[in-house]
């Protein structure tokens, strides 16, 4: 494909999976993840790719892992924003501070690093964003066993909805898009018991959590040429999970 692709949450999981398959397509990778040290061990040393240790709820690690792509590769073409911070806790256990972590990470810092990459592909020769919603929106899942909380999918909600406004925004120069990930087989739901894992699996028609990999190929084709009429959208990644 051979594009500047940003991508946030490289240090695991989906994030992790998303990078090694752009190098694998030609893609020069700008990886972005508070775990700059676990980034490093995780992934291969190459020209391809460059490590920015930050965190996407400050403006200004924003602003300087988009001008450090530019400074390395000499533009940004895409945006792959997996990274995000999980909360478990139940109605009755969440706090303001938690709330308040969780919506400055997920939702200021979906904005903030788009903002950062659009004010670049908008001034030059436009692009694409991919930001991260959650199956688990569909379902008001409650929290406790690894599951999402209130405040994680309240914020997922959210990026549905800045996702449209994006879209709206920056069109025609900048498509923006959504993938709403099922569960995946990722750090993220280590915390669910094997019975929880059991009974949620068999809800699922494709009978099975995702790979990593599943989830980062349908973002990779949203930033593909083959998307270059998709914009506003979500596309669920989810085994059929939204089925239920
Ligand atoms: N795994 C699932 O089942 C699942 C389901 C639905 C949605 N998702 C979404 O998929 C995306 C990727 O999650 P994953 O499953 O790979 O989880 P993961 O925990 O394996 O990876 C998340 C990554 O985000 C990084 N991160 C945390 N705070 C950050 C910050 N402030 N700035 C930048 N990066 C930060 C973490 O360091 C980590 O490397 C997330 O947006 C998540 O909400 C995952």
């Amino acid at each position: 494909m051979g594009q500047t692709v940003l991508v946030t949450g490289a240090a695991s999981g989906i994030g992790l999976a998303c990078t090694k398959l752009l190098l694998e397509d030609g893609c020069r990778v700008l990886a972005f993840d508070p775990q700059e040290d676990r980034m490093r061990a995780e992934l291969p040393e190459c020209d391809e790719l460059a490590f920015f240790g930050g965190d996407v709820s400050k403006t200004e690690d924003c602003a300087l892992a988009v001008s450090q792509t530019i400074d390395k590769f000499g533009g940004l073409d895409a945006l792959m924003h997996w990274g995000a911070a999980h909360s478990s806790k139940r109605w009755d256990e969440l706090d303001a501070e938690e709330c308040n972590f969780i919506m400055s990470v997920n939702v200021t810092g979906s904005f903030l690093i788009s903002q950062a990459a659009a004010k670049h592909m908008m001034a030059h020769d436009g692009g694409s964003i991919v930001l991260t919603t959650s199956t688990s929106v569909l379902f008001g899942v409650t929290g406790g066993n690894g599951q999402g909380g209130p405040a994680y999918v309240s914020s997922k909600g959210a990026i549905i909805a800045l996702n449209r406004s994006l879209a709206r925004a920056l069109a025609p120069r900048v498509r923006c898009n959504a993938v709403s990930p099922g569960l995946a087989e990722t750090a993220m739901v280590g915390g669910m018991t094997d019975e929880l894992r059991a009974s949620m699996t068999m809800r699922f028609p494709m009978g099975r959590f995702g790979e990593p990999e599943e989830i980062a190929n349908a973002g990779i084709f949203l930033i593909s040429d083959k998307a270059s009429f998709i914009t506003g959208e979500v596309i669920h990644a989810n085994g059929g999970s939204n089925f239920n």
